[in-house]
């Protein structure tokens, strides 16, 4: 097991991305934490309890850093140590730019860049005392593609990729990795809810758009996230830090 006797804190780690990360972490022997303010989250804890596993997890929003600071150090408090750090709550609300209210835009920036920050800050003093892995979900999006109603989630997703390289540069001595995972298309409760907004009485058609317009003729799971977030977890990437790795099927190489 590539995780036995870590412990990892993942955000948003109740559905989509998060929990296919969540299950990937459990898999490799982690003890997982989850923050994340859904309400389906003691349903989720439960579910993995009836399986015998137990995860940790705090029904908090990442906007609120006094809030994200005490579940830390909580966390600490129980295991000792933290080494690995998933900054994987993120939103994302499409409006063309002209009709996008300066509310809808902070809500971009407070949740996937300032809840990024705010969980990072809380971590990295106990990440620093063994070294680690922080592990940030990026996107194709604004990186190296985007589509219309997209400038707040694309500038935040960018934003992402910024703050990865220069902690990565910043945290190397103190054996701290730091990478992005940018993916394509997940089949997620996000993308599930943008293709009911695009069609609200044939999402699937939306879907199977998506599909076709992918080299592999599908979107991803999030357990296909799973694994490579166990990959950048785990010393099998020791050399890595500071990449900004693309998980989309072919998505963003596909000339007109
Ligand atoms: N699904 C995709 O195709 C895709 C593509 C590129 C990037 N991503 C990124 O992957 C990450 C996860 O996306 P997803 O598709 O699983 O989304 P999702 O909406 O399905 O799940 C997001 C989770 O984050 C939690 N969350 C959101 N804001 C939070 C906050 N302020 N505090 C605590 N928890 C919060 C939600 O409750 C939810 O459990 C996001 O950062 C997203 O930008 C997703």
């Amino acid at each position: 097991m590539k995780l036995q006797g870590k412990v990892a804190i993942v955000t948003g780690g109740a559905m989509g991305n998060g929990l296919g990360i969540v299950k990937s972490f459990v898999n490799e022997g982690a003890n997982v934490v989850i923050l994340d303010y859904s309400n389906t989250l003691p349903e989720v804890v439960s579910e993995f309890k009836n399986q015998g596993i137990d995860v940790l997890a705090y029904q908090v929003d990442i906007r609120n850093e006094q809030m994200i600071n005490a579940c830390v150090n909580q966390v600490k408090e129980k295991y000792g140590h933290i080494d690995i750090l998933v900054n994987n709550a993120g939103v994302c609300k499409l409006e063309p730019f002209q009709l996008m209210t300066d509310e809808v835009r902070d809500f971009h920036i407070d949740i996937n860049i300032k809840g990024t920050w705010n969980v990072t800050k809380a971590c990295l003093p106990y990440l620093k005392e063994k070294g680690g892995s922080i592990i940030n979900l990026s996107s194709v999006t604004g990186v190296s593609v985007s589509d219309s109603g997209e400038v707040a989630y694309a500038m935040t997703k960018a934003a992402l990729l910024g703050l990865t390289k220069s902690l990565a540069v910043e945290l190397a001595s103190s054996r701290i990795r730091v990478n992005a995972i940018l993916p394509g298309y997940i089949y997620t409760p996000m993308v599930e809810n943008m293709a009911k907004l695009s069609n609200p009485t044939n999402p699937s058609a939306v879907i199977d758009g998506i599909s076709k317009a992918i080299p592999m003729k599908r979107l991803g799971d999030a357990l296909e996230v799973g694994a490579l977030s166990v990959f950048l977890a785990s010393d099998d990437s020791s050399y890595i830090t500071g990449e900004g790795i693309v998980i989309s099927g072919g998505l963003t190489l596909k000339k007109l």
